[in-house]
Order: structure tokens, then C-alpha cells, then sequence
């Protein structure tokens, strides 16, 4: 079950099904993202921007951040002339970094910079986002 967390401008929105726990979030910004509290994300101990940098470090793009209409402008003022770049891990998911804008069968738009995790394997339970069921299933490419 997705479950979100706001600060009044953004949200950041969790997938538990997809989380990979990498850590990567509590790495980069234990003040808000930590697995030991409950709600285990605090969004009022940060900036805005250092929350938005977390969650674009976070592998599997379980976690992301729905905007509001003043951090989407804020946003669209950044370059648009970045690389973007697709890798394929081996055996594993196709892995996304830049700037992207993901949209959902029912026209739902959400911004996503940094790495994203793609399933390769046809395997997701959670398509179009690896889960990890690759690695469960040794997935060979
Ligand atoms: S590539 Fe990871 S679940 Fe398909």
C-alpha cells in the first residue's frame, strides 16, 4: 500500500512493495527518513531541497515526491539540456538517471530525478518499477 508524507509543498510518496531497502534515504537524510520511528519519515526536519535530493537517490523509485505547484516551477527552472542515461545492470533492471516524468495509465504525472530502477524481467510485481524479484528468481539477461 502506497503511503504519503507532506510537508505542506511536497510529498514524498512510498511504495513499500517496490522499496529495494537500499538504505540509500536514511544514508542521506537519517533526520527524516528513519526506519526505527514511527511514521518512520519526519518532513518537517528538513528542507525541502535536501528531502527532494534524498528521495532522487533512492534505487528502486519507491520513493518519489508529488509536487505542488510552487517546487513543479521551481523544477521546470532547471536545465532541461541534461544527459539522461539508460544502463542495464546485469541480469538485472534498466537503470534510469536525469530527469524524468513518469505517467500513469490514468494521466497521473510524477516528477523523477535522479536513478529509478526499471523491470527488465517481466517479473515486477509492480511494473513498470524493478521490485527485485529478478534476484529472487536469478534472473538471467
Ligand atoms: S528487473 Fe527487477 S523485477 Fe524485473
Amino acid at each position: 500500500m502506497k503511503k504519503e508524507y507532506t510537508n505542506g509543498e511536497i510529498s514524498v510518496v512510498w511504495q513499500p512493495k517496490i522499496c529495494q531497502h537500499s538504505g540509500n534515504c536514511v544514508r542521506n537524510l537519517q533526520s527524516v527518513f528513519n526506519s526505527k520511528r514511527v511514521p518512520w519519515v519526519n518532513m518537517n526536519v528538513a528542507k525541502t531541497d535536501e528531502i527532494i535530493s534524498a528521495v532522487n537517490k533512492c534505487f528502486s523509485g519507491a520513493l518519489s515526491i508529488k509536487q505542488n505547484q510552487k517546487t513543479e516551477d521551481k523544477m521546470e527552472n532547471k536545465p532541461t539540456n541534461e544527459m539522461q542515461k539508460i544502463v542495464m545492470a546485469e541480469n538485472g533492471p534498466y537503470l534510469l538517471e536525469g530527469k524524468f516524468v513518469f505517467v500513469n495509465h490514468e494521466g497521473i504525472e510524477t516528477i523523477k530525478e535522479g536513478k529509478v530502477a526499471l523491470c527488465r524481467c517481466g517479473n515486477s510485481g509492480n511494473k513498470p518499477f524493478c521490485d527485485g524479484t529478478h534476484r529472487r528468481n536469478e534472473w538471467k539477461a
